[in-house]
């Protein structure tokens, strides 16, 4: 907490994002992925450092990491010591070649250290491309160690797979995004309630970054204060609420009143009907039917999902939904 504050009134003449100005540059800022840290520094600690391929979803915390492990082994050498480069630039494999090339041949000052490249979004390097990356790994491994970063483990070729230890970054648990949120806003000098923390964790979906975004921008739009208002206008998350009326509606409702109902859920959370669904999803839960309606209903909603990214069309999907809770309604005062 004092690293973040100290952080904000250094760079208090930035007007840096949020995701910069609050991005851990120590190990002791890191919170979360302990495990991998711990194992990489072990590695790092008996000089058996392997390749790396970190992997894992938006957001979660893979380019920090290392960042910070790099930071805290090779500390003041590290600018000499290190190659950071975006592998997927569209100046192609050519340009990545040359210029770990000239890094790994250049003079090391500390001849007993590997050297690192960090050759982030490898996802997005063609075959072609990773095939030439296998070969440069090869010809430098001597003294260089690289590691690979990637959303999807599955897109890097298997040759590369292999020549390297791998580590996935799982999603923030809600625990580690809130306390990273809380402190965030506090170094802000925020004032954010409980609940509209709690909407700002599940919005995130365990993304740091999504979550850093939405407190920032709901600071924005509110300065001083964030509560629940704030919250739902921005995150795109329906109120409970809302939600509940819905689902009601679609059990009793005439069809125009029913259609009345989406429309405004709608409107006010700005989230599309794969959105709503999901939602709603959740809640058929806490709902108290019968297990052959709640399973109608479960799988209804798993079908129009299905059906959305085939035939992304809403409306045709929504009359698809309401006529499936007409039948379930149909079934029911059969039953009675
Ligand atoms: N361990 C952490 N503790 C607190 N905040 C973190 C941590 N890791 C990352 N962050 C925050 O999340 C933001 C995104 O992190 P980072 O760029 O490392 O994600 P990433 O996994 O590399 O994502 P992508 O796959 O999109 O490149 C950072 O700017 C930082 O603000
Ligand atoms: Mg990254």
């Amino acid at each position: 907490m004092l690293l973040l504050k100290e952080r904000q009134r250094l760079m208090s003449n930035y007007a840096l994002p949020w995701i910069e100005k609050y991005r851990p540059t120590s190990l002791s800022e890191l919170s979360e992925q302990n495990h991998v840290i711990e194992t990489i520094l072990r590695l790092v600690s008996k000089r058996q450092l392997p390749h790396l391929l970190l992997y894992g979803p938006p957001g979660t915390g893979k380019t920090t990491t290392i960042g910070a492990i790099a930071r805290f082994y090779y500390g003041e050498n590290i600018r000499p010591m290190v190659l950071e480069l975006n592998a997927s630039d569209e100046r192609g494999i050519d340009v990545v070649r040359s210029e770990i090339q000239s890094f790994a041949s250049s003079r090391r000052l500390f001849s007993a250290e590997y050297k690192l490249v960090i050759l982030d979004e490898c996802d997005n390097m063609t075959k072609e491309a990773q095939f030439a990356l296998r070969r440069i790994i090869e010809k430098y491994t001597q003294h260089t160690r690289f590691c690979l970063i990637a959303n999807y483990a599955s897109k890097i070729i298997p040759a590369l797979q292999s020549r390297c230890m791998k580590f996935r970054f799982a999603p923030f648990s809600s625990v580690a995004l809130r306390k990273h949120v809380e402190a965030v806003a506090k170094a802000e000098g925020l004032s954010i309630s409980d609940e509209a923390t709690s909407i700002i964790v599940e919005a995130a979906c365990g993304d740091v970054r999504r979550g850093i975004n939405i407190l920032q921008s709901c600071a924005l739009s509110t300065p001083g204060l964030v509560d629940l208002d704030v919250v739902h206008g921005l995150c795109s998350v329906p109120r409970k609420s809302d939600m509940e009326t819905l689902l009601s509606s679609l059990l009793t409702d005439p069809v125009p009143k029913l259609m009345e109902a989406f429309s405004t859920v709608k409107t006010r959370t700005g989230l599309d009907l794969g959105g709503i669904l999901t939602t709603l999803g959740e809640l058929v839960f806490t709902l108290h039917l019968t297990a052959s309606a709640r399973s109608f209903v479960v799988k209804t909603l798993a079908d129009i999902q299905n059906a959305l990214t085939c035939v992304p069309q809403e409306k045709i999907q929504l009359r698809s939904l309401v006529s499936s809770f007409l039948l379930l309604r149909d079934m029911s005062s059969t039953k009675n």
